[in-house]
């Protein structure tokens, strides 16, 4: 019997294994998942399990936070004694974290055949710990399954074997399709006493955004602002909650009236949240997505996005984030709010099917 290995690591990564895994429940190939442990709070790592209904890992690397070489390393070390014991025929990474690259790496130095999904994204931005994982990744896979048009484009750029790259939707709208009807059970709104469409919900964890004092300081300014007219709900990642400790601005975050800083929230309450609010404001990635998907209005606080399809027929407004700008594109949003044109070709939630049909019709026929 075949057997596949799939990795998740961080916080990201889980929904988008989720769909593979109940794909491939009862299948002819045998699927193991390995979980590096890149992130370990249970807001980041185990309340997905339960929410995305992902089993158990059937390892757990317990490798932790580190710098990126620290970690990256450590992933390697420790998947590989995975891979001698198993020896897989095929690894499955998903997105760009270290545990991507790391497990990829590992996967190919080692002879096994190695699948990315999400493959082809591009910030063009090499400032981005995760563009680097994207080329470094995509630059050693064997196959490649594509979420948009332009990671189609950029593969081919990078001159990838178009025989073994395909477009099959994104897996993670697979688990937000699959979460929606669970959604309407999550107790949020009244939890933290708020009203459909009228609050902001915000994430911030870019070391970009979080890892400087003068960026920090901005964005106190910013909530100061959204304050006066609006609610926001602030769930905040172990990085920016350190940071703002470290930077001495904590209290001054907690004195803004309509503030609401939580943990980390689970998927179900976050995506309840996400659906019934104004607009979002996120430096995330796959919020980008998620709000297209929803047809959320979406301010996002980067200079580049790998995720164009988002502006193109989304709700996604690219902010470089200075106050001014920030300012000027709430109100705009206020106003004008955008509106969704289309989902994007292949969101419907059946992406994860297509990659199993996909392996079994193309990559492991014969193994
Ligand atoms: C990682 C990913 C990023 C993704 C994000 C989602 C990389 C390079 N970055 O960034 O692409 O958008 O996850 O959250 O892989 N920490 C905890 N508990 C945890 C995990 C981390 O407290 O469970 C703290 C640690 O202090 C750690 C810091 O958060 O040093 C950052 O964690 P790390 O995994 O290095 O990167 P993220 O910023 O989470």
């Amino acid at each position: 019997m075949s057997k596949i290995i799939s990795v998740v690591g961080a916080r990201p990564n889980f929904m988008k294994v989720a769909p593979i895994a109940r794909a491939l429940t009862n299948h002819i190939y045998e699927h193991l998942i390995v979980h590096t442990g890149q992130h370990y709070d249970y807001n980041l790592s185990d309340s997905f399990f339960v929410d995305l209904e992902l089993p158990k890992p059937d390892y757990f690397l317990g490798v932790g936070s580190g710098s990126h070489s620290e970690q990256t390393a450590k992933i390697m070390v420790e998947f590989e004694k995975i891979l001698i014991k198993e020896q897989p025929n095929l690894v499955i990474v998903v997105g760009d974290v270290n545990s991507t690259i790391a497990c990829g790496l590992t996967s190919v130095k080692m002879g096994i055949k190695l699948a990315h999904i999400e493959a082809g994204l591009r910030s063009f931005d090499k400032s981005m710990p995760e563009e680097v994982n994207r080329i470094a990744t995509d630059s050693i896979a064997d196959y490649f399954f594509v979420t948009e048009e332009s990671g189609l484009i950029n593969l081919k750029k990078m001159g990838a074997d178009e025989n073994n790259t395909f477009f099959v939707g994104n897996t993670m709208i697979d688990s937000l399709i699959f979460a929606l009807p669970k959604i309407v059970q999550s107790k949020i709104l009244e939890r933290l006493n708020l009203t459909k469409k009228n609050f902001v919900l915000t994430t911030l964890h870019r070391p970009s955004n979080v890892d400087n004092y003068e960026k920090l300081s901005m964005f106190l300014d910013i909530f100061n602002y959204i304050s006066q007219f609006a609610k926001i709900v602030l769930p905040i990642h172990p990085r920016t909650r350190k940071n703002l400790i470290e930077f001495g601005l904590i209290e001054k975050f907690e004195q803004i009236s309509n503030l609401i800083i939580t943990e980390p929230l689970s998927y179900l309450d976050f995506i309840r949240l996400m659906q019934d609010s104004k607009f979002v404001m996120t430096d995330s990635g796959g919020i980008q997505e998620e709000s297209t998907f929803l047809d959320v209005p979406c301010l996002t606080l980067r200079n580049s996005t790998e995720r164009p399809i988002t502006i193109e027929l989304g709700t996604n407004l690219l902010i470089n984030p200075e106050y001014t700008n920030i300012v000027k594109s709430i109100s705009s949003v206020l106003e004008n709010p955008t509106k969704r044109i289309s989902i994007p070709p292949l969101w419907d939630g059946h992406s994860a099917e297509r990659i199993v049909n996909i392996i079994q019709e193309k990559i492991l026929k014969f193994t």
